[in-house]
């Protein structure tokens, strides 16, 4: 549902080192189900070549707008008709000023300048453009470069990118085109509905680790995919988002702010100093319930004695931020290994939250998929199984669907 599916993008590739991302990028695209068409233009055709991406596409390649073997000639309108999108990596510096100008010299060109707008000529969707720059850093820094942007951006065009880092010609700074993957992610997210636009989401994700000593802890088990999926689905629906995470060896999704905490109390505080002025708070940590009432801050050596540690119980963070005075929407999430419904229904009464999302401990713990249910007053709704990513969308639309109602 949230995949491209039968998507239509245009991918049009200009002069530059980075090609072979965009080599990459048609790969993930028609992995995902996308149908894409390739548009080199002649310094892009000089990098990686036409056959590349005719191998990769499964579609011819088009280079052309003279090609006497276009049944009307009207390649530079045929080609976006029904596309969702075009997309423009890498964009060269020289393509974005030809594009800021509306210049329409070559196939890709032109294509833009005459890509269909919702209401324009009959077009019944827009047709977005997306570009992905790719320069050296002085090119892209330089006040040319940057005044072409800014019109680009007021034209409605999207940016993807640049990064900072490495770059083909020994320089280090902005310029450099995203990853493949991240622009896969970046084109991805365009698609998803900003069902959250501007509004401020606070999460908990990942385990906490409560010291024993400098090199022991209590700790519970939490890849912290779920959250960082959450993280990542409320930001693509526009939202504002913060994720304060335990230790987990997960990237911060894009776009995302990450708070990175250890123990329950840092957690806890992490959140209380965010909640009041957050919409929605969704917490998918898996909190330790006690920690050790005291951290030796030596080592303890091992010994054949009998040892017992004192626990003390940690703060309920979700039932905390119930019960402020004007609470942002609260979500729970409830793992448990047997009786679903009654021990996730009994949590929600308890916590005082709107919504908590129920799933058994054998059917996610760790996975890249998971089967969920979400309890909230209208009753239960089981999602089918599916990867955290698919899952964590729409628990982000019902979400939405509960603090607007009337949309
Ligand atoms: O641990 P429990 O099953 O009560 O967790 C239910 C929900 O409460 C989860 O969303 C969890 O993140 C949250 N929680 C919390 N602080 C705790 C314990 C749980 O925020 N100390």
């Amino acid at each position: 549902m949230n995949s491209p599916g039968s998507r239509r993008i245009v991918l049009g590739v200009t002069g530059g080192i980075a090609a072979y991302k965009a080599a990459e990028l048609t790969r993930l695209l028609v992995k995902d189900g996308a149908e894409v068409h390739v548009v080199l233009t002649e310094s892009g055709a000089r990098f990686v070549g036409a056959v590349t991406y005719q191998a990769l596409s499964g579609n011819r390649v088009w280079t052309d707008l003279w090609d006497p073997s276009i049944a009307n000639n009207m390649a530079h309108i045929d080609l976006t008709r029904g596309a969702q999108a075009i997309v423009i990596a890498p964009a060269s510096a020289d393509f974005l000023a030809k594009l800021a100008n509306g210049l329409a010299d070559d196939l890709l060109t032109t294509l833009c300048l005459a890509r269909p707008r919702a209401g324009i000529d009959g077009a019944q969707a827009d047709c977005p453009l997306l570009v992905a720059p790719a320069m050296n850093r002085q090119m892209w820094e330089s006040p040319a470069t940057q005044r072409n942007i800014a019109r680009l951006i007021e034209d409605g065009v999207f940016l993807l990118g640049p990064a900072a880092g490495d770059q083909a010609c020994g320089e280090v700074g902005y310029g450099r085109m995203l990853e493949s993957d991240e622009l896969f992610g970046d084109v991805i997210s365009h698609f998803q509905p900003k069902v959250l636009a501007g509004r401020r989401v606070l999460l908990t994700a990942g385990p906490t680790f409560e010291p024993i000593d400098p090199v022991r802890g209590i700790t519970n088990s939490s890849s912290g995919k779920m959250g960082f999926a959450l993280a990542r689905a409320a930001h693509e629906a526009g939202a504002l988002v913060t994720l304060v995470s335990g230790p987990v060896s997960l990237a911060t999704p894009r776009g995302v702010a990450r708070v990175d905490v250890q123990s329950a109390r840092d957690m806890r505080e992490a959140v209380m100093s965010r909640a009041q002025g957050s919409d929605v708070f969704i917490a998918v940590a898996a909190v330790a319930d006690y920690r050790p009432a005291e951290m030796s801050q030596q080592k303890i050596k091992r010994s054949r004695e009998l040892r017992t540690l004192n626990l003390e119980p940690n703060p309920d963070i979700l039932a905390e931020v119930g019960a402020l005075p004007s609470p942002p929407y609260c979500v729970g999430f409830a793992a448990e290994s047997e009786k679903l419904e009654d021990h996730a229904s009994a949590k929600r009464i308890a916590k005082n939250i709107p919504l908590i999302v129920g799933n058994l401990v054998q059917d996610g713990l760790g996975a890249d998929d998971n089967r969920v249910v979400l309890f909230d007053d209208n009753g239960s709704t089981p999602l089918a199984p599916a990867p955290k990513l698919d899952l964590a969308r729409q628990i982000v639309a019902h979400v939405a669907r509960r603090i607007h109602p009337h949309r």
